[in-house]
């Protein structure tokens, strides 16, 4: 799947209030920690990147992590139905998106991940999970995700977005790189469906007060739970949290 490199009359990107006709640059929610992948995750990797991991053009370069604003997805031709979407925003090394979409076959899960060896693991998570098959309602964009989904879904199509455990960045001068900001918030809300939520997770305090500052202050979302997000496993995240003695918070917002 290819997107036209000059954006249609009209797209969207074009006339949205942050992004307009400029080129996108990518958020500071990451450091592009490079790194071999063990093996087994490479050999992973090279079985089910193709079938998996989606190619999507991208103006800067193929290592970048910009997505041509211009490139809409269908998730009907990706997936080939119409199925409730959930969205992952960094997956990590997967455990989320796998489970969900092993436990979940009616529902499609696509996952956006700057860190190709996390994404790596997945794929041979996904594997082992199914004993040697893709799993059809599983996919990847190697991307970043805060920049890429103000353009590349159609806005009110996502039944659930997940951003689990996002990199806390814990230092206050570091606060600014945090991926959930005001304008995430409102990307959120432009992608939810009506009955849509955006499930958070964070063992950070201070991550969690600021969540609930942020994301309360966007009209269109209001807080409808904090319980654990029903198919969220326990990851490295939250055991490394709890060990050191750090309460996990779940955050569930809706649309009003
Ligand atoms: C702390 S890890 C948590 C991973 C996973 N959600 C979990 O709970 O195990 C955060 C992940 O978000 C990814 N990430 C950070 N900023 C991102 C962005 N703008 N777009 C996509 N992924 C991003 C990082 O590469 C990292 O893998």
């Amino acid at each position: 799947m290819t997107g036209s490199p000059t954006p249609p009359p009209g797209h969207f990107a074009l006339r949205h209030p942050v992004i307009g006709p400029r080129p996108l640059a990518r958020t500071r929610s990451f450091t592009r920690r490079g790194g071999r992948m063990p093996r087994t995750h490479q050999a992973a990797w090279d079985r089910w990147a193709d079938r998996v991991v989606l190619e999507v053009p991208r103006p800067a370069g193929e290592g970048s992590t910009v997505v041509d604003p211009a490139y809409r997805l269908d998730p009907e031709e990706v997936f080939g139905r119409r199925a409730p979407l959930v969205v992952e925003v960094g997956s990590g090394s997967g455990d989320a998106l796998v489970a969900g979409a092993l436990q979940e076959p009616g529902r499609d899960f696509l996952a956006f991940e700057v860190w190709r060896p996390g994404i790596g693991h997945a794929l041979a998570k996904m594997e082992t999970a199914t004993g040697g098959a893709a799993l059809p309602n599983l996919r990847v964009v190697e991307a970043d995700a805060a920049v890429s989904l103000r353009t590349m879904l159609e806005p009110g199509t996502v039944r659930e977005v997940w951003t689990f455990f996002p990199d806390p960045w814990p230092k206050a001068r570091h606060h600014k790189r945090r991926i959930v900001t005001p304008e995430f918030a409102a990307t959120v809300a432009d992608l939810l469906t009506p009955d849509g939520t955006w499930r958070l997770a964070t063992d950070w305090d201070d991550y969690a007060v600021a969540m609930r500052e942020v994301v309360g202050a966007e009209p269109r979302l209001r807080l409808v739970s904090t319980d654990r997000a029903p198919l969220r496993p326990v990851t490295r995240f939250e055991r490394r949290g709890t060990e050191a003695g750090r309460t996990i918070t779940d955050l569930a917002y809706a649309l009003r």
